[in-house]
């Protein structure tokens, strides 16, 4: 860069310390162009969080409960990034959903509708109708889950409602399947090649040891795995090429006060068992003894387990949590879409300079940073990575169908519920833990941190996230970055005025489509 440029458009370690006593945000800056031989395409999106923690996107879905669940971390893993399952629902359910996303196999419907040999057609017929199948084939299994035959559709009929199915279907040896070892690292290309050599069939039953009943191949779904437009993510998977999964936990309490310890390090265990990848202790307020403490425990228990925490916004805080343990700090406070932590308690930090203070006290202690909450638009994440490793999104994604949550219809436009986790609704179904509150009497005594919003309905957790990474390429594109590291190095700031923010948007035309 020109000297005359640099007097301008300053690295971070100039920038920001000139801008010392203002509080920036994504919106506050830009980032000048610099000379560059980089195909947007082909800059690298892969981020490092940890020796045991390598994306391939550096985007991460929050761990709300009406953001991540095991479809949102499905999603989020095959598209190389990774979901934070919440910790809002009972323990055993968080166990089970982060077991989904380890044993997910793309194209595999991993939990088919069985039946057992001593049911009546007639009792399939209804099924299918209360249920509202579109299907009439059903694997027969015992009570051990051991596959017995194949219910085929043409027998499923009403003429037959008083046989048993024991009767009707297709005996075990007929049925075609294969061992879940034989589906290697390519499962749907093993899918495939099975039912290009046997015409006709369109059911593959997946079975494990003892002819246990796995899973179901469809031809029909894996014709439309097939013929989906080459998807250019690179899934983010573990070294026993399972998608990578993390969870969120709690620093539970007992009746005194004092850390449950038994609890937290048995959650904790029992995650690390399911194979989470990494564990994260999220709360409103990381720089406290609370936080810092089950840090300690869960670390002590299991030295090499990946652990994020936060959340943070000074220097002080990522140190903090650094010497108890954590590995990759979260920094942000209030600066989320459905946040209100400024507007009641009157603190938090905009987040650039949240990001930027604690970025620096981050490289110090060998830590890692990940900016949390506030991203709108995949300019935010660019200006995010100049500065931490990944970014956290919770609305970007709440309107995706992977998010939990039942669609809604409000004059003629479709929604989905997305809510702040110390929402007084979150805090009563059980995060109250997370703002520092008791969970008992949450409705009563809690303020809310947080408020219940709805996003408008939006495509696939992989249409969104390909504009996303897209719009991030193109950012490194123009600052002549092939990587993320390089972006780190290269960016240069300018602080923009109201005017250059109006100037940034579309402006002084009518809209008639918008890029959303
Ligand atoms: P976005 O902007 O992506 O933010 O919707 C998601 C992040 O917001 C944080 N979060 C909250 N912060 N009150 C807060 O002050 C809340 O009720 C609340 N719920 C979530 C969280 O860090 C999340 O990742």
């Amino acid at each position: 860069m020109a000297p005359f440029d640099d007097q301008f458009y300053q690295p971070a370690d100039k920038f920001f310390p000139t801008h010392s006593g203002v509080g920036l945000t994504y919106d506050d800056v830009t980032l000048a162009t610099l000379y560059s031989e980089v195909i947007p395409r082909d800059a690298n999106l892969d981020t490092q969080l940890h020796e045991r923690l390598q994306l391939r996107l550096p985007i991460i879905s929050a761990d709300m409960d009406t953001v991540t669940e095991s479809p949102m971390a499905i999603a989020m893993a095959r598209a190389g990034g990774l979901g934070l399952i919440h910790c809002n629902m009972p323990e055993r359910q968080q166990l089970s959903e982060v077991s989904r996303v380890k044993n997910n196999v793309h194209g595999l419907i991993q939990e088919p509708i069985k039946i057992g040999p001593d049911q009546l057609i007639g009792e399939v017929l209804a099924m299918i109708s209360d249920r509202r199948f579109g299907f009439s084939t059903f694997p027969v299994v015992d009570e051990k889950n051991t596959l017995l035959g194949l219910l085929p559709g043409h027998v499923v009929r009403e003429r037959y409602a008083a046989r048993k199915v024991a009767e009707a279907m297709m005996p075990r040896a007929q049925v075609h399947t294969i061992h879940e070892r034989e589906l290697g690292r390519e499962p749907i290309k093993a899918a495939d090649s099975f039912f290009t050599a046997r015409m006709g069939i369109h059911k593959l039953l997946v079975v494990g040891d003892g002819d246990v009943l796995r899973g179901l191949f469809t031809l029909s779904d894996i014709e439309h795995i097939l013929h989906e437009h080459g998807s250019h993510f690179k899934p983010a998977r573990d070294e026993k090429f399972r998608l990578l999964c993390g969870a969120s936990i709690i620093g539970l309490r007992k009746a005194d006060g004092t850390l449950d310890r038994e609890r937290i390090i048995g959650h904790a265990g029992a995650l690390v068992e399911r194979g989470c990848d990494v564990i994260a202790v999220s709360t409103a307020h990381g720089h406290s003894a609370g936080v810092g403490d089950t840090v300690k425990l869960i670390r002590e228990a299991f030295p090499e387990l990946p652990i994020i925490a936060g959340n943070v916004t000074s220097g002080a805080g990522v140190e903090y949590l650094a010497k108890c343990g954590a590995n990759v700090i979260k920094v942000g406070q209030g600066p989320g879409s459905i946040c209100t932590t400024r507007v009641v308690a009157g603190v938090g930090i905009p987040q650039l300079t949240a990001l930027y203070v604690a970025s620096r006290a981050a490289e110090k202690c060998g830590v890692t940073v990940i900016a949390d909450g506030g991203v709108v638009k995949s300019g935010d994440i660019v200006k995010a990575l100049t500065l931490a490793q990944a970014v956290i999104c919770g609305g970007l994604l709440a309107g995706c169908p992977e998010a939990p949550g039942q669609i809604m219809e409000i004059n003629g436009k479709l929604y989905k519920q997305y809510r702040g986790m110390g929402s007084a609704a979150a805090m009563t179904a059980g995060s109250a833990a997370r703002y520092g509150h008791s969970t008992k009497d949450s409705t009563r005594k809690v303020a809310a941190e947080g408020i219940e919003a709805l996003k408008e309905v939006s495509p696939t957790v992989e249409l969104v996230l390909a504009q996303l990474s897209g719009g991030v390429q193109s950012g490194l594109g123009y600052l002549g970055s092939r990587d993320l590291p390089t972006l780190r190095k290269a960016a240069r700031f300018i602080r923009v005025t109201a005017a250059g923010q109006r100037e940034s948007a579309p402006h002084d035309v009518i809209e008639v489509k918008s890029t959303k």
